[in-house]
């Protein structure tokens, strides 16, 4: 069995740069490493992906979001995690299913049991082994994140959840804190205000001490 690390949190906080940061260092100690995302990582999944992020706010209700959000969960764990896992690789994951629960239950007020089901009939028992939850005030992740999708003139194309409000984003907020607060042997809060390279020696540290 390989080692499975989920990266979450709310928009512009950062994760995504250091999952990268960490795959690309685990590399470098010749590991064997999986570098991917969701929503999306396997060709099914990154279909779906552009059916979630692109449109507008309300082109999903939250049941259907979630169903497509698992539909691509499902193919991305059975085509690519599952098997890398099987091979013992490092699979570093950019979200996972806490992104959903945050999300989509937490922020568009689905009920958790019913995503619990939706995990335990798509992903089973299996966990990651380590959870980074990337904290961050809303109101600078959201600008970050508007800064960037300018930038990469992106807005038209990936800003769906970036156009849901900032109290929705406050509520998923506090869902992935509520998820750290439930499973503290699993996720680790990551102070997203903190420079870069900080953030890249707390994990580090981290994962040296885990594994
Ligand atoms: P990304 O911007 O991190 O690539 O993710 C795309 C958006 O999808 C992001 O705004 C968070 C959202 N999302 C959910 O709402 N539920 C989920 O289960 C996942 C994986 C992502």
């Amino acid at each position: 069995m390989g080692f499975f690390i989920t990266f979450e949190g709310g928009e512009g906080t950062g994760k995504s740069t250091q999952s990268k940061l960490l795959a690309e260092h685990l590399k470098q100690q010749n590991k064997d490493v999986i570098q991917t995302r969701e929503p999306g990582g396997s060709p099914g999944a990154e279909l779906i992906r552009n059916l979630l992020v692109t449109g507008s706010a309300d082109r999903w209700a939250p049941m259907s979001e979630v169903l497509l959000m698992y539909a691509a969960r499902a193919d991305h764990w059975q085509n690519l995690i599952q098997p890398a896992l099987k091979e013992n690789k490092w699979v570093i994951c950019d979200r996972f299913a806490d992104s959903s629960t945050a999300y989509q239950g937490y922020g568009r007020g689905l009920d958790l049991s019913f995503l619990n089901t939706l995990y335990k009939n798509t992903i089973g028992s299996e966990k990651p082994h380590r959870t980074y939850i990337f904290d961050l005030d809303p109101k600078i992740g959201l600008e970050r994140s508007h800064r960037r999708l300018e930038e990469t003139h992106h807005a038209m194309i990936e800003g769906r959840f970036e156009s849901l409000g900032l109290d929705f984003h406050e509520r998923a907020r506090v869902g992935f804190l509520k998820i750290a607060q439930e499973d503290p042997m699993r996720c680790k809060i990551i102070d997203a205000s903190l420079s870069p390279h900080n953030i890249q020696k707390i994990i580090w540290e981290d994962i040296k001490n885990l594994f």
